[in-house]
């Protein structure tokens, strides 16, 4: 009977609980900030009590090393590709190119992801222990698109999709959210926002076009990869993403554009936010921070467009800006033996150059008075999350559309390339600097961000937990998924309701008056 009754509460255990749950975050290491991201989620995992693995197959080969993650397992692939590398160090020429067009897309984005994931498939039994890890949740990212296919053939039966910027056109179309190019900005190489004129939406709708056929031709050169080396009837990348659980968005309502979305979409923001609050700077870094009677300016275009790779017409009109803002000390990220750089700015009083810096900790230091970026989602978020106002000069992909929201939010300035010349920062920075309405939206930004309801960790650990407890993946299905477009868009009704009485009263016209006649 007690034996009984031990089974029995066994038994009820197993159907409510899911303590232990084996979770994996399929991360390919694309970038320090991407790793980052998913090591904030494995981690959150691993702190909710599940055996969360954060699993990195190496693209570049610069992040051996990186983990990012303090707390979750950290499985590694290494030497899968050498494409990722190679491709690379041609894409810091990428400055230099003033606009990223339709053809520029077709030629690089169509193609961008396929040697890395064939080099994958190539060595696929490699990953066959993670198979046989039995995972009952696996968590992939959508930049890529051989992760979701990746997390497919590896028998993962529910999935969760972290977009780790704002939702990409590519999935709002997979998962059938209504196509509204009229106030939903396309999200990728398009500075526009929510509040467009007539020509505005020509424009977005163009760039939303753009991205469809893109990741289009994308996902089938991808299906058809899959197709050959794993299984002839592999399904698409579409009916795979439209069959996750749920969509983790990694930025922050209170601060993107709003838009509508369906149940399937939870909008995290930040994880982490609040450990981030007590980070100080190492003591020499505190200094440079220190310094400046009105305050201090951090100036950084990330790691893929580092300082010295600026055409030279951008590093002059800011080399102008700091000169003509004497009041303010200037921090410059630079990387490891730029010596140009260094050059530039000596004898400029007003300058620090560094290479390494602990983001947050800068953001929260008292005397920081504005960021200077390209507008990284990471780092808009951390920026508006501590109310700081920026000046964002953006470079690629979803840069632009995070530039245009801090203008939106009325927390900062956009500053697009290709308009760059001599006064041009010094503009944005004095007006940022010296106008307080600025300031004043970062903080109503990150006052609303630090106070939304639920904590990102509790939307992150409290959806993965009801998913392991329930089947959402169909509950949340959006019937306009297997809509055609006449369907969806009511083309249909429309020629029913008013085109088909058009012609109606048109024909009857004649009719009536060659009668009359
Ligand atoms: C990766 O390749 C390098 C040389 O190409 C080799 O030294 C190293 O041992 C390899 N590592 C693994 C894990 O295979
Ligand atoms: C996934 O399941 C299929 C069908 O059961 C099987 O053929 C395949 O080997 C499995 N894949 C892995 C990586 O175990
Ligand atoms: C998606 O879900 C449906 C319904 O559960 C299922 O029939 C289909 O095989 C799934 N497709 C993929 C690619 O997982
Ligand atoms: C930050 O510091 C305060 C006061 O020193 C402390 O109460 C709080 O627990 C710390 N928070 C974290 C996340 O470490
Ligand atoms: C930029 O403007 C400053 C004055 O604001 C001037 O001294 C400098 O020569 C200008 N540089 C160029 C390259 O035009």
């Amino acid at each position: 009977m007690r034996k009984l009754l031990f089974g029995f509460v066994v038994l009820l255990y197993g159907c409510f609980s899911v303590d232990g749950a084996k979770i994996l975050t399929y991360c390919p290491s694309i970038s320090k900030s991407h790793v980052l991201i998913c090591a904030k989620y494995a981690d959150a995992l691993h702190n909710a009590g599940h055996d969360s693995v954060l699993f990195i197959p190496t693209y570049a080969e610069a992040l051996n090393t990186f983990d990012g993650a303090k707390h979750a397992k950290v499985w590694r692939l290494l030497n899968v590709t050498a494409a990722y590398d190679a491709k690379f160090d041609s894409y810091a020429s990428i400055m230099e190119d003033t606009h990223i067009g339709f053809l520029d897309r077709m030629s690089n984005d169509v193609y961008f992801w396929m040697d890395m994931c064939e080099d994958i498939l190539k060595q696929f039994h490699r990953l066959q222990y993670l198979a046989d890890y039995k995972f009952d949740i696996g968590i992939f990212n959508d930049v890529d698109p051989c992760n979701p296919a990746i997390v497919k053939a590896l028998n993962i039966s529910k999935t969760v999709l972290l977009s780790t910027e704002p939702i990409m056109d590519k999935i709002a179309w997979d998962l059938g959210l209504p196509i509204l190019p009229s106030y939903v900005p396309s999200m990728e190489e398009n500075p526009n926002h929510d509040r467009m004129g007539f020509f505005e939406r020509m424009s977005n709708a163009y760039k939303y076009f753009q991205s469809i056929v893109i990741h289009y031709l994308q996902d089938r050169k991808m299906a058809n990869l899959f197709r050959n080396y794993i299984s002839p009837d592999f399904p698409s990348i579409m009916e795979i993403i439209r069959n996750v659980s749920v969509v983790f968005v990694n930025t922050d309502e209170m601060f993107d554009i709003t838009r509508a979305y369906s149940q399937k979409f939870v909008f995290v923001g930040m994880l982490e936010a609040e450990k981030s609050k007590n980070e100080t700077l190492p003591e020499k870094l505190d200094k440079y921070f220190s310094k400046g009677k009105l305050g201090s300016v951090f100036v950084s275009f990330g790691t893929v467009t580092p300082f010295r790779v600026l055409p030279e017409r951008i590093q002059l009109s800011v080399f102008n800006a700091i000169k003509k803002l004497p009041d303010y000390h200037f921090v410059v990220k630079t990387i490891i033996d730029d010596t140009t750089t260094a050059e530039l700015f000596a004898g400029v009083p007003n300058v620090d150059l560094v290479n390494w810096v602990p983001q947050t900790a800068i953001l929260n230091h008292p005397n920081l008075r504005m960021f200077v970026s390209h507008g990284g989602q990471n780092s808009v978020l951390e920026t508006m999350h501590h109310g700081i106002p920026m000046v964002i000069m953006p470079v690629f992909t979803d840069q632009f559309r995070n530039g245009k929201n801090v203008e939106r939010r009325g927390a900062g300035k956009m500053v697009l390339r290709q308009t760059v010349v001599n006064e041009t920062f010094f503009e944005a920075m004095n007006e940022v600097l010296t106008d307080e309405r600025y300031t004043k939206g970062a903080k109503r930004t990150s006052q609303l961000m630090k106070n939304r309801p639920f904590t990102p960790e509790e939307r992150v650990t409290k959806w993965v937990n009801f998913i392991m407890a329930h089947d959402t993946s169909e509950q949340f299905h959006l019937e306009s998924n297997s809509f055609t477009f006449i369907e969806h868009n009511q083309l249909d009704i429309f020629f029913v309701f008013v085109l088909l009485p058009f012609i109606t009263f048109v024909v009857y016209r004649r009719f009536f008056k060659s009668k009359a006649i």
